[in-house]
């Protein structure tokens, strides 16, 4: 973006990039469709609109982790049958919309949860289609608080309560189990927790095979990660090696087919948070540059201490300095990074956080009662 195009927007703004969301998409369905895999978009990514409307345009279903997502998935037009309806805690309301929908499936956490989704099914007469998300215990090695596949986690069921589920499934009468989930966490670089996935995931396929189960699919949930350090040399990850790696290790059984939930690989490199420097604050080791974006922008940094590149967009300066980028908020976490090289930064200069796409607008808080940020699209 051109300074003359930053100037006329108020700060601070969530900016996305049309045409590289749109290659990205691309890139992942070219990877994708050569094993036949199937994509659904995690919705809790991103729900901009024109994202939404890009993405559905594309043929990915939708992964929903909420019934407004479902509803929102259904209104921008991504078919009821590609939709997947996740989360631990599912309201009875929640589960309703799913029911009338006639959704693909309901990823059920919980024996509760199965219970409870079979006798609203029955008042509704039909039959609900569940996949399993099972606790493969197999660590991601991401932050802790977006690990999700081990056995100390809330996700999921565990190995252990399978016997007494199987136990129970010809009571229900309005379930219909067709799929086995799994989803061990979000932001992984490394393909070795994967390749750990899919061993596990075979165990367990041939377990349900074995008692006569019938698994119509394997979902393999998200988590591929991107390189938030190189944003602009690996502005696309690498779908290729990932399906790669499920392609090599996966063993689906013949007529099983493979799906996933990818939501920050598709969106987070298409977006960024531009915001303007209000303050050079001299502290003793450092600078304070002090934003007019912050947490309540962009919470990654102070909520799971994630470092997101940082560029000043607009000066010319030969010099370059260490800040401590910070936001306005009366938070100490509310800083975006410690010691960053800048250009010599001023009051007034425009500052890019890149990869802002996913788990950014969405995130955003009106804490300190602090505006709505408008949105930008470019090259749409
Ligand atoms: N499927 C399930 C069941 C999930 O829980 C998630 C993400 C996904 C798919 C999509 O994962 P992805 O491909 O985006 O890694 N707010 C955090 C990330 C939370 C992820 C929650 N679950 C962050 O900003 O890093």
């Amino acid at each position: 973006m051109r300074k003359e195009q930053l100037i006329q927007h108020k700060t601070p703004f969530y900016c996305y990039d049309l045409e590289l969301l749109t290659q990205t998409l691309d890139v992942a369905l070219l990877h994708a469709n050569k094993h036949s895999y199937h994509i659904h978009y995690a919705l809790k990514a991103n729900t901009n609109d024109r994202i939404l409307n890009l993405i559905q345009s594309k043929g990915f279903g939708a992964d929903c982790v909420s019934g407004n997502e479902v509803k929102k998935a259904i209104e921008i037009g991504f078919e009821p049958n590609q939709i997947a309806f996740a989360g631990v805690g599912k309201s009875d309301e929640e589960i309703l919309i799913g029911l009338e929908n006639n959704i693909f499936t309901f990823n059920c956490e919980s024996v509760e949860e199965i219970v409870v989704i079979n006798e609203l099914a029955s008042q509704k007469n039909k039959i609900a289609k569940i996949a399993l998300r099972l606790n493969p215990n197999v660590d991601a090695k991401t932050h802790k608080y977006i690990t999700t596949g081990l056995e100390e986690n809330k996700f999921g069921i565990n190995s252990w309560e399978l016997e007494n589920l199987l136990a129970q499934l010809p009571s229900w009468k309005h379930i219909k189990i067709t799929g086995l989930h799994f989803h061990i966490g979000s932001q992984i670089t490394s393909m070795t927790p994967f390749k750990n996935l899919c061993i596990r995931v075979n165990e367990l396929n041939t377990w349900f095979l074995e008692r006569g189960v019938q698994i119509e699919h394997l979902n393999l949930g998200g988590g591929l990660g991107i390189d938030y350090q190189n944003p602009t040399e690996n502005h696309i990850p690498d779908f290729e090696l990932f399906f790669g790696v499920f392609k090599q290790f996966l063993e689906p059984k013949p007529h099983q087919e493979v799906h996933f939930e990818l939501g920050r690989s598709l969106v987070a490199n298409c977006g960024s948070l531009i915001s303007k420097v209000l303050y050079i604050k001299k502290g003793i080791k450092t600078n304070f540059a002090i934003l007019d974006a912050g947490m309540t922008e962009l919470i990654r940094p102070a909520l799971y201490q994630a470092s997101h590149h940082i560029e000043n967009l607009i000066s010319n300066s030969p010099e370059t300095e260490f800040y401590d980028v910070v936001g306005p908020i009366c938070e100490s976490s509310d800083c975006f990074g410690k010691r960053i090289k800048l250009k010599e930064t001023k009051r007034g200069d425009f500052i890019k956080i890149h990869s802002a796409g996913a788990y950014g607008e969405v995130m955003t808080s009106r804490y300190n009662l602090r505006e709505q940020n408008d949105v930008v699209f470019v090259n749409g």
